[in-house]
């Protein structure tokens, strides 16, 4: 496993991290595979995970809190989440600081969540949407400052709306935040036009998030995938989104091919390639999936030749209905 520097952070953190969503949300999760496939993670090199209050309404921290607890000779870094108060996601134009993070807010579920993990602290706490106007009003940086200063939280970020990147630039550029995490991936690629040049700029490090575009980039769905009852896939792959994701995953199908690579290897190596991105965190609840995706790191970043042919995939989106 190799390390980045997590921004002004100063961290290293592995270059695969571990999104902890599917353990807490989605159906066909496993507690006890769960722990056996975080564990390979930590034994393979692997020390940033990232989870959510809203993951399970607390049951991927309580996951986080177990494998902490049970591998404290390593510096493992904690991600975790605070929920809007209104619980939409995303927020929207017009969504006030008071209706999704009043400073109350924050401090409750800040709590709220060290309790789930059974933990002193974390190392990063994010607001689990964002509006950039919200950068204007000063309590959430003041109510982050106290949280810091009490030894609850160590740095603080924004994950920003899905495909939404300009939504959180104002406030890279304030100073305030330490990281954002970001959809990056072959199709989304539009945080290289002004997300990215800030981050640089500011020293703030980048999660980079959903590298599978939730499942199409590992190239097994199809027009007709379906998942149970109450799964968050049914609602993002609608047919207006499933059919053309499927559509788009199939050109790029010959490409691994002729690379002589997987998808999921193909998905992961480019944003490999991106040195701005301190870590990537695909959502993985299978052993086999921790062993494949966290070999990665040591094989690299793809050929500027095939970096360059993925460029023409990208595919711009803008949210809808159903994109939460
Ligand atoms: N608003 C937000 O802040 C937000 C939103 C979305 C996600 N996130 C974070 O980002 C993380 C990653 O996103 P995600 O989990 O939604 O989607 P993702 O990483 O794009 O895709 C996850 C899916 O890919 C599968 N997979 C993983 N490795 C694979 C491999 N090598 N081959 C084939 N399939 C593989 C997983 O299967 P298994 O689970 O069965 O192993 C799972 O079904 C989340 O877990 C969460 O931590 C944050």
């Amino acid at each position: 496993m190799n390390y980045r520097r997590f921004g002004r952070t100063n961290w290293k953190v592995s270059e695969i991290g571990y999104g902890m969503w599917g353990m807490g949300g989605w159906t066909g999760s496993d507690d006890q595979e769960s722990l056996k496939s975080l564990q390979r993670a930590v034994d393979l090199g692997c020390n940033f995970f990232d989870t959510a209050w809203a993951y399970g309404e607390g049951r991927s921290e309580r996951l986080l809190g177990q494998i902490i607890r049970a591998n404290k000779d390593k510096r493992l870094y904690t991600a975790t989440k605070i929920p809007p108060k209104n619980l939409q996601w995303p927020s929207r134009r017009g969504s006030s600081l008071d209706d999704c993070f009043p400073p109350e807010h924050i401090d409750q579920y800040v709590r709220s969540s060290l309790d789930n993990a059974g933990l002193d602290n974390f190392d990063l706490i994010q607001f689990h949407v964002w509006e950039d106007s919200w950068v204007e009003d000063d309590r959430w940086a003041k109510k982050m400052d106290e949280l810091r200063s009490e030894g609850l939280i160590k740095a603080v970020g924004l994950s920003i709306n899905r495909w939404e990147p300009w939504n959180g630039v104002r406030t890279v550029r304030s100073g305030l935040i330490d990281s954002v995490q970001v959809i990056y991936n072959i199709f989304d690629q539009n945080p290289e036009d002004d997300l990215f040049p800030a981050c640089v700029e500011m020293d703030v490090a980048v999660i980079a998030r959903v590298p599978f575009d939730e499942g199409s980039l590992t190239g097994t769905l199809t027009k007709d995938s379906r998942w149970p009852e109450g799964d968050f896939r049914n609602t993002y792959f609608v047919a207006e989104n499933l059919i053309p994701s499927v559509a788009r995953a199939d050109t790029l199908k010959p490409i691994a091919e002729r690379a002589g690579i997987s998808m999921p290897e193909m998905a992961l190596r480019f944003i490999l390639g991106h040195p701005v991105v301190s870590t990537i965190i695909p959502g993985m609840r299978k052993l086999s999936h921790v062993d494949s995706n966290i070999a990665m790191s040591d094989i690299g970043r793809l050929s500027d030749d095939l970096l360059a042919e993925l460029t023409e995939h990208r595919w711009d989106r803008l949210p809808a209905k159903w994109s939460n």
